[in-house]
């Protein structure tokens, strides 16, 4: 896989002189898990919009196009880079609990029903925010594709089908959702219409965010909440709001990477996992090699660790920075021909399954603005909640908290203080959208859906790409692998046990215990900068049915 140090060469001798020939001869990408979604933001660049409009014109489409996690009911994060120079931001609009909430609201297991596990959504007014600062369309013109998607219905592809036939038949019970969603003999090519969304995503078009936060949304979704236990009042909705918060950066053998602050983990423990990697000569071995494989397990064990520890909502618990230097000291305590048995890197910890589904979307623009956006509704479907008259799915984001305080279990859950629920608090979140930089120009926009295994796929890919220089389709294809601390095994990909089967097995040799292979580890939907052409290349991830939609030539 890894190019020879000629070819390297010439690949980037070509890279300077298209960059200094060509200064901006890309043209606008969004990658995405739908076509349709895809396309809308595509078409935003092509009328004169931006990265940022395009985002939020896609956002508000897979709200209608990719109902399991794609939504308005929501939250999510918004990483941005601007071309001139400005410093990144990173839009946070991830659900808050309610003011009823505290420490002990989610203790038992009959109190973590969907209405009560239903955070303030975020994304709304995170969408908002993010257009008003950054944006250059008017907010209407974003929305309206939106609408029209909804309104007039499109053709469900064979893994939405499937999808909503699976929703459909778990969840009888839920009236709602089987009155706007159907009876379940859904197939490919069948036309999905949801005319209430679109009357709800028409009102955000034509009064703004405050449709939904205070307006007539906010008394359809506080109804919901009466009838079914929830805890979202109205003071909640209005007092919402969505934060400009400072990304993370971090180096790596000449890239800098950008990535997700608390309330997020991803970029704290990809930053630290890089850096404890950076102590070693990852590359002088195959990619899929157990020398590789077990160094890239021993630094997410170890950075699992630490976000079991240290990570929460920052408003609440300030984690603070690494020292300098904490990654060459967790380098020296990886044994290069041992597996460090997870206990002994202190406590007990977690695992709960995480359902799917999430999901990211990269966008560039021709000017060199990326936005790299991970939102989510928690599960696939969230509650599986539709608010009746409103069209939308709730989240059911407030299970990313601990929920019992104190109470850690080896296999079961964390109940450290940093993630404990609290009124207005943000659960903590593993989504990581990132961007790579090379001399302060972006050559890679990802993240991915996944639950505690986004951060290990994102990291996956940016290896992929910083040590072994797979083209843009290999490092979004090779297969992943999964360790979370606790439960002290690794997860492989079913293609990574399939065609690496030696490997894993020597890796069991030096004590590493091997769960059984999972179809899928995330999609990562990603764009990276091909440096012969300086042209954008997207890849959508091939696990799944996603999509790239590019500006054409005006
Ligand atoms: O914020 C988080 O980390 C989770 N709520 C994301 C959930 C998720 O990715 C589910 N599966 N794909």
């Amino acid at each position: 896989m890894r190019l020879p140090l000629l070819a390297l060469l010439v690949l980037l001798s070509s890279c300077t002189q298209q960059a200094s020939t060509h200064p901006n001869p890309a043209h606008g990408i969004v990658v995405s898990a739908s076509q349709n979604a895809s396309t809308v933001g595509a078409q935003v660049m092509q009328r004169g919009g931006n990265a940022v409009d395009a985002a939020v014109a896609t956002a508000f489409a897979l709200a209608v196009t990719f109902p399991e996690a794609g939504n308005i009911g929501g939250g999510g994060f918004m990483l941005i880079h601007f071309p001139d120079g400005r410093p990144p931001v990173f839009v946070d609009y991830r659900e808050t609990a309610p003011a009823a909430v505290d420490a002990r609201t989610f203790f038992r297991k009959q109190d973590r029903t969907p209405h009560r596990l239903a955070g303030v959504p975020g994304t709304v007014r995170g969408l908002a925010l993010a257009h008003e600062r950054y944006g250059r369309l008017p907010w209407r013109d974003l929305i309206q594709p939106a609408v029209r998607l909804a309104a007039d219905g499109f053709a469900v592809n064979a893994d939405l089908a499937e999808a909503l036939n699976r929703v459909l038949k778990a969840q009888g019970d839920k009236v709602e959702l089987q009155r706007v969603f159907g009876r379940p003999a859904w197939k490919a090519g069948d036309r999905l219409v949801q005319g209430d969304l679109a009357k709800t995503l028409q009102l955000i078009a034509d009064s703004g965010p405050d449709a939904f936060y205070s307006g007539s949304v906010a008394d359809l979704l506080v109804a919901e909440m009466g009838r079914g236990g929830g805890l979202i009042t109205k003071a909640d909705l209005a007092g919402y709001r969505a934060q400009v918060r400072t990304p993370l950066r971090g180096t790596y053998r000449g890239y800098e990477v950008v990535g997700a602050p608390p309330p997020s983990s991803g970029g704290t423990c990809i930053i630290e996992m890089l850096n404890i990697l950076e102590n070693f000569d990852v590359a002088a071995h195959e990619r899929f090699s157990s020398q590789t494989l077990h160094l890239m397990t021993e630094a997410m064990r170890r950075a699992y660790a630490d976000r079991a520890k240290r990570l929460g909502d920052p408003d609440f618990a300030p984690a603070g920075s690494q020292p300098a230097g904490y990654g060459k000291a967790l380098a020296a305590t990886i044994d290069l021909r041992k597996a460090t048995p997870s206990a002994e890197l202190a406590g007990d910890v977690p695992l709960r399954d995480e359902p799917e589904n999430t999901t990211h979307f990269s966008v560039v623009d021709s000017g060199g603005m990326a936005v790299s956006n991970t939102y989510t509704l928690e599960e696939s479907f969230g509650g599986k909640i539709v608010v009746p008259g409103a069209g939308f799915l709730l989240n059911n984001e407030l299970g990313d908290f601990n929920p019992q305080p104190g109470i850690t279990t080896r296999t079961g859950q964390i109940g450290t203080p940093a993630n404990v629920a609290g009124a207005g608090k943000r659960p903590l979140s593993s989504m990581s959208p990132t961007i790579v930089l090379k001399d302060g120009r972006v050559v890679l926009v990802t993240g991915s859906p996944g639950g505690r295994t986004i951060i290990n796929t994102v990291f996956c890919v940016l290896i992929n790409y910083m040590d072994y220089h797979m083209s843009p389709q290999e490092c979004v294809a090779a297969p992943r692998h999964h360790h979370q601390w606790f439960p002290d095994r690794i997860v492989p990909e079913a293609a990574l046990a399939r065609d690496h089967a030696a490997a894993l097995a020597e890796l069991r040799g030096m004590g590493h215990a091997i769960a059984p292979a999972v179809g899928r580890q995330g999609d990562a939907h990603s764009i990276f900068r091909d440096p012969r052409t300086n042209e954008w290349v997207g890849v959508a991830d091939p696990r799944r049915a996603g999509a790239a939609a590019r500006v054409m030539d005006r």
